[in-house]
């Protein structure tokens, strides 16, 4: 029997990288795209898979990279929307500027990502599954200095919601993940950003984040890919249109 094909969007780095390998483990031909192509060609070397540089705010990027996806191997059966951008200031500071970078990356990347493969999929009668990386932060707003990043994650869950809804009669499933604190290099940044914000050290910074999570650590990547693995595996045959939450009880809904 051939791979799965499947690829991740942002999988340069963090969450997406963890996710390339966890897809791996499990028997996919991965496909590792970023919009840094150096980082996603050395994630691709460690698994075997195929390194491609895509933008995720560029719909005609995503089309081409989809159209190469099956031009190499035939087919797509896994679509991981990754990749993700977060900025942390004030609400009152925010600038039109920063507000649409940040719904360009999380939203509109998902968007534009989305229809290009769901096309590809429909039109070959492929019945696969598409799982876009939300946050903690699309299921509750009380998160400190990002207001842009909240609204834009927000938007993925309704998103999510409306795909699913649509692609079901294609037998195709979408689903969210929403993660908590989890220790990638856009955490690194996001901790230096409160502590300036808050006065704090950056390691009292990590330590509230802690404090706030029941089950008393960071979350690490590979929690987070190991429930994606989840829901694009046949034991998730019957979820759709989900937003699973992996936060270690930071967050209950
Ligand atoms: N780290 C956390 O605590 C956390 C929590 C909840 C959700 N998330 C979400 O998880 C996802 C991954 O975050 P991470 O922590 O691994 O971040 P990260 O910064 O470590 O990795 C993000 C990757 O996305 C890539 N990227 C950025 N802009 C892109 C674009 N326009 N097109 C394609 N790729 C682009 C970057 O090059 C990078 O490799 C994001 O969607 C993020 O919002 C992260």
């Amino acid at each position: 029997m051939t791979s799965p094909i499947a690829a991740v969007t942002g999988a340069g780095s963090g969450i997406g990288a963890a996710i390339a390998r966890e897809l791996a483990r499990r028997g996919h031909r991965v496909v590792v795209t970023d919009v840094d192509v150096d980082a996603a060609t050395r994630v691709a070397e460690e698994i075997d898979g195929v390194a491609l540089g895509l933008d995720v705010t560029d719909p005609v990027a995503c089309d081409e990279v989809v159209h190469e996806i099956f031009e190499r191997f035939g087919t797509l059966d896994v679509w991981v929307s990754n990749a993700g951008i977060s900025k942390m200031q004030r609400f009152l500071d925010v600038s039109p500027g920063d507000l649409a970078r940040t719904f360009e990356v999380n939203t509109y990347g998902v968007f534009y990502a989305g229809q290009s493969v769901a096309r590809e999929m429909v039109a070959r009668g492929i019945r696969g599954c598409i799982v876009n990386t939300a946050s903690m932060a699309a299921k509750q707003g009380r998160v400190p200095f990002l207001s842009d990043y909240v609204a834009s994650k927000f938007a993925v869950l309704g998103l999510t919601q409306a795909m699913a809804f649509e692609l079901a009669e294609h037998g195709i499933r979408v689903n969210s993940v929403c993660p908590g604190f989890v220790a990638t290099p856009m955490q690194e940044r996001e901790l230096a950003w409160e502590a300036s914000l808050r006065g704090m050290e950056p390691g009292a910074v990590r330590q509230l984040w802690i404090n706030d999570t029941p089950m008393k650590r960071l979350e690490t990547p590979e929690d987070v890919a190991r429930v994606v693995g989840f829901l694009v595996s046949e034991d998730a045959a019957f979820v759709t249109g989900e937003a699973i939450s992996v936060n270690g009880g930071a967050f209950m809904d």
